[in-house]
């Protein structure tokens, strides 16, 4: 008799869990087509093209390392490039026509993969990679410069939900980045505090700590 009650109680639980699980299951599977084929809307075009199906990114064209950031973040910095905060020449078209959930689901994709690093094109100076770890470790104190790993983890690892890694970040991506803050194109940092530290920074120590940090390993 216990059991009947039991049952009787639990099952409506059970019946929710799995439709959560199924609902889950069917998003990620929704982000792995418009990651392979596009949500079939005008102008957006496949992710894989830029990113990988695998979300490794491709060095040669600038394409950003996106699998293993988290979902908050790839939905934020999508949103951001919508709205014109985030300077996103390439990728303004794409994303134009993605609706909320196509942005959560996408991002829910790319979120659970963690490839392997793309090679880069580039092969790294070990002066500037020298010159990249002090600042990413201890900062430049005297032009105000914080150390990188102060909000972007140990490592350059990321500190979820919304200091992303740049470890195994390509080289091309992170220097762009670091001149869009610094000539602030790209303005959808909490505070403007990269764009400070952009700002702040020389030519020479940009270049610097991109080679850094693309010389490491990504997160996972
Ligand atoms: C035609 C190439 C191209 C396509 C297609 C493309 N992207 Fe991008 N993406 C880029 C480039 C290049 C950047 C770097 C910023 C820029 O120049 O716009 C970028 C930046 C991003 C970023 C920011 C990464 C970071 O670390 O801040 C995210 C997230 C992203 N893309 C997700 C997507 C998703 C999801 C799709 C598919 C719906 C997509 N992209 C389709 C080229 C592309
Ligand atoms: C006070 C905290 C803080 C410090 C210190 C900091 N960052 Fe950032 N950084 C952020 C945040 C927050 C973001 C994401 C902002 C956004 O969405 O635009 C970011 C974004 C970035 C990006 C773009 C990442 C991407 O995937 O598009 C790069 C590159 C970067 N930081 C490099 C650096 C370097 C190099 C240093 C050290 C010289 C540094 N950061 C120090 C907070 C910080």
């Amino acid at each position: 008799m216990r059991s009947i009650i039991l049952a009787v109680l639990f099952l409506p639980v059970l019946f929710f869990w799995e439709g959560e699980k199924a609902m889950a299951d069917d998003l990620v599977a929704w982000g792995k087509h418009i990651a392979e084929a596009g949500n079939g809307k005008p102008g957006n075009t496949a992710c894989m093209e830029c990113h990988r199906l695998t979300g490794g990114g491709m060095p040669s064209i600038g394409g950003p390392r996106i699998a293993g950031q988290t979902m908050e973040y790839i939905s934020r910095e999508i949103r951001e490039v919508q709205q014109g905060k985030r300077y996103g020449p390439v990728m303004a078209g794409v994303v134009q026509n993605l609706s909320k959930r196509d942005i959560q689901a996408v991002a829910t994709y790319y979120s659970q993969l963690s490839p392997p690093k793309v090679s880069d094109i580039h092969t790294p100076s070990p002066k500037l990679v020298s010159l990249g770890k002090q600042i990413a470790h201890r900062g430049l104190w005297k032009k105000n410069i914080p150390a990188c790993i102060q909000c972007h983890g140990q490592n350059g690892y990321g500190v979820p939900p919304l200091f992303p890694y740049i470890a195994g970040q390509n080289r091309t991506y992170l220097l762009q980045q670091l001149l869009s803050y610094a000539f602030l194109k790209r303005k959808d940092d909490p505070q403007g505090l990269m764009r400070g530290i952009a700002k702040r920074l020389s030519t020479e120590e940009r270049k610097a700590v991109a080679e850094y940090f693309s010389s490491l390993s990504p997160p996972r």
